[in-house]
């Protein structure tokens, strides 16, 4: 056997990407689903339960830097270990936050809001910063370390990586309502869910390591270099520093900001619009007025009609990540990338129409779940195309922080504009005038020169 193989089977680590991966979508797409009981329970406003959400995306997203770049250093295993027990932690610690008095909640006013001041700020602390801390440190490494185990399918395997964001959303949604509905109280659901969090992680991490150096998989060669003269000199990986100095890093930086800006605008609104336009199209039809009340079984009905497209989203969220990954490896990202995008921003288009519509909002929203998830795959990819995988854990690591940033100002610009106009229509439009930006910096971006060996 040559020194670069191992007998470590190299789909280890893709299972532990998945299992990281599955307790992040735990921790960050389902959380919709405790807002109103959480709401009902500590008398919380609307935005008071959303800043924690907000928070939780900005310091997952910045902390995927340091983690990554510590990744780089001490290796996947003890990052994920330690970032995954803090992130569990944090979790269960929720459940431990004790609620008011159910008399204060229902009087409501100053005595609420003295009683909530500090259940909320240790909301804040608990699932806005540490587990935002913890989970940072278990998104970033996987996704670092499984394309070195496969450097011939290097975007399916970042797929893999990635896949659980939306596994871990389909679990929680029906989980988390299920533990609501028998305890009556969103709390035991960060009880349970921390705890087998914790379990998660530790499998997670025991599955991660690096490949020796210069590793190949058995029966694989990198792609033959021409010989003779004029033929391409032998090349390395750029160093962090030098992706860094690189504009093309910083364009994709804007572009990935951008894509997810738009994205995180709207998801959140879409099923909100569905119930809007529904209802309106429902009163034309039975010749209501807009004041009109909407018999309670037709008001449930649409409802039920308009949750199929968060859903769909979610479906195709998920199965993107791993969809998109082969068909990467073949021809490369910039194409599939300017094409989701602008099949994004006509998507972002149609979607206020579409409203009034069940199965055309649940296709729109689909559309838009597929170019989404897409992005985590892909941005990756390109990044390791561009500058090698030897720091693609402190390259992502930045890169990332534009998904942080937006996550943290996308959902609270989205919520204010459509509250100031009165309309979806304006967050939609807006964010399909960001995906155009995004299509014009994607377009002009070329990979940068290699670094000579
Ligand atoms: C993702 O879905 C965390 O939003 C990031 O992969």
């Amino acid at each position: 056997m040559s020194q670069t193989q191992t007998t470590f089977p190299r789909w280890i680590p893709l299972l532990g990407g998945l299992l990281g991966s599955t307790t992040c979508g735990l921790l960050l797409y389902a959380f919709s689903v405790v807002i109103k009981p959480l709401q009902t329970q500590f008398g919380w406003t609307v935005p008071e339960v959303a800043m924690a959400y907000a928070l939780i995306c900005l310091v997952f997203g910045l902390v995927t830097f340091p983690a990554g770049r510590l990744s780089d250093k001490v290796g996947p295993r003890n990052v994920v270990l330690i970032g995954g027990l803090v992130m569990a932690f944090g979790f269960f610690m929720v459940s431990t936050i004790t609620p008011p008095d159910p008399a204060v909640v229902k009087a409501g006013g100053d005595a609420l809001k003295a009683a909530n001041r500090t259940p909320l700020y240790l909301l804040y602390l608990y699932y806005g910063i540490i587990c935002g801390l913890g989970g940072g440190c278990v998104y970033l490494p996987p996704i670092a370390t499984a394309p070195k185990w496969w450097p011939d399918r290097r975007a399916l395997a970042t797929g893999f990586t990635v896949v659980g964001l939306g596994l871990g959303s389909f679990i929680m949604a029906p989980l988390a309502t299920g533990m609501i509905n028998h305890f009556g109280s969103a709390l035991p659901v960060f009880k349970y869910v921390g705890m087998a969090m914790g379990v998660m992680v530790v499998v997670a991490a025991l599955c991660l390591k690096v490949p020796p150096a210069g590793y190949k998989p058995a029966g694989w060669n990198p792609p033959a270099a021409a010989t003779g003269a004029g033929a391409p000199k032998a090349t390395r990986d750029f160093t962090y520093e030098e992706t860094k100095q690189s504009p093309q890093f910083w364009l994709l930086w804007a572009a990935y900001f951008c894509g997810s800006f738009a994205g995180l605008m709207c998801i959140g609104l879409i099923a909100r619009h569905g119930i809007d336009a529904m209802s309106l199209a429902y009163k034309a039809k039975m010749g209501l007025d807009a004041a009109g009340v909407i018999p309670k079984d037709a008001a449930k009905t649409i409802s039920m009609a308009a949750a199929g497209a968060p859903a769909a989203l979610a479906i195709t969220n998920a199965a993107v990540r791993i969809l998109i990954g082969p068909l990467a490896d073949k021809i490369g990202t910039k194409k599939i990338f300017i094409t989701l995008f602008i099949i994004q921003a006509v998507a972002f288009l149609m979607l206020f129409p579409a409203g009034s519509t069940a199965t055309m909002l649940a296709l729109c929203a689909a559309l838009i779940g597929w170019n989404y998830g897409a992005m985590f795959t892909l941005f990756p990819a390109t990044l390791l195309g561009y500058y090698g995988p030897t720091a693609q854990g402190s390259n992502y690591g930045l890169l990332f922080t534009a998904w942080g940033v937006a996550g943290f100002c996308g959902p609270y610009f989205g919520g204010k504009i459509q509250a100031m106009t009165g309309s979806y229509l304006v967050p939609f439009a807006l964010a399909a005038a960001v995906l155009a930006v995004a299509v014009i910096i994607l377009a002009t971006l070329k990979a940068p020169e290699k670094k000579p060996a």
